[in-house]
C-alpha cells in the first residue's frame, strides 16, 4: 500500500469510528449564523465550559464576550462567594436578574450565564422575550461537570457545588428549564473548547 493510500485509509477508519469527528478547516462562524442574529446565550450547569467555549466565540465572531457573575461582581463589587454568604441566595439572584436584563440591552454579544440564572422565571422570560437571541445549551451529565469543577481552580469556592446531593437536586431540576431554552443543544461530554465551538457552528447550520 503506498503512503498516501495508507494515510487514506487510516483518515477514514478514523472518521468511521469517530461519527462526530470534526475536519479542522471550517469556515467563520459569521458566515453561518443568520445575519439578523445579536446574540449567543450560553447556558448549562457549573463545569459545562460556558465561559472557555463564549470566550472564543466571541473572538471568532468579533463580538463582545460578557459573562454573568463578572458583571455582577463588577457591579456590586462582591465576590459572587461573598454576595452568597453576606446577603445570600435570594440576593444574589435579584442581582442576577438585573444584571441579565442589562447584558441582554447590549448587541453583539456572546453572554455566559451562570448555572443557576434559569431557574427563575423571570430570567427566563427574559431570554425568551429578547429579540434575536440564541440561546444554546452546553451539555454533559453531572459526573462529567463535577469532575470538570473539581479539576478547576476556583472550585473549593462555588457555593452550590459545597454539597453534592444539593448539586444533584439542582442539576436535576434545572435540566428541563436549559432543554426549554435552548435553541440548540450541544453535548459538551467529550469535546474541548474548541471542537465545542465547532459542533455548535455545525449545529446552527443544521437546527434541531
Ligand atoms: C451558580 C453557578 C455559578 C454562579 C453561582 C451560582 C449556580 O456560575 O452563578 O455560584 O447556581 O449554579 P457558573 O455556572 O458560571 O459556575
Amino acid at each position: 500500500m503506498s503512503t498516501s493510500t495508507a494515510a487514506t485509509t487510516a483518515n477514514s477508519i478514523k472518521s468511521e469510528s469517530m461519527p462526530h469527528a470534526i475536519p479542522a478547516a471550517r469556515p467563520p462562524v459569521s458566515a453561518t449564523l443568520p445575519g439578523d442574529l445579536r446574540r449567543i446565550v450560553l447556558t448549562g450547569f457549573m463545569g459545562a465550559g460556558k465561559t472557555t467555549v463564549g470566550r472564543k466565540l466571541a473572538a471568532e465572531l468579533g463580538w463582545d464576550f460578557l459573562d454573568l457573575d463578572t458583571l455582577i461582581e463588577q457591579r456590586t463589587g462582591m465576590t459572587v462567594p461573598q454576595i452568597f454568604s453576606e446577603k445570600g441566595e435570594a440576593a444574589f439572584r435579584q442581582l442576577e436578574s438585573l444584571s441579565l436584563a442589562v447584558a441582554l440591552g447590549r448587541k453583539s454579544i456572546v453572554l455566559a450565564l451562570g448555572g443557576g440564572t434559569p431557574e427563575l422565571l423571570t430570567n427566563r422570560l427574559l431570554l425568551e422575550q429578547t429579540p434575536r437571541t440564541l440561546t444554546v445549551y452546553l451539555h454533559a451529565p453531572l459526573a462529567v461537570l463535577t469532575a470538570r469543577c473539581l479539576n478547576q481552580p476556583d472550585a473549593v469556592v462555588r457555593p452550590v457545588l459545597a454539597d453534592s446531593l444539593e448539586a444533584e437536586r439542582r442539576f436535576a431540576q434545572r435540566l428541563p428549564h436549559y432543554r426549554r431554552l435552548a435553541g440548540i443543544t450541544v453535548d459538551t461530554t467529550m469535546t474541548n473548547a474548541t471542537e465545542t465551538v465547532a459542533l455548535l457552528q455545525k449545529q446552527v447550520s443544521a437546527p434541531q
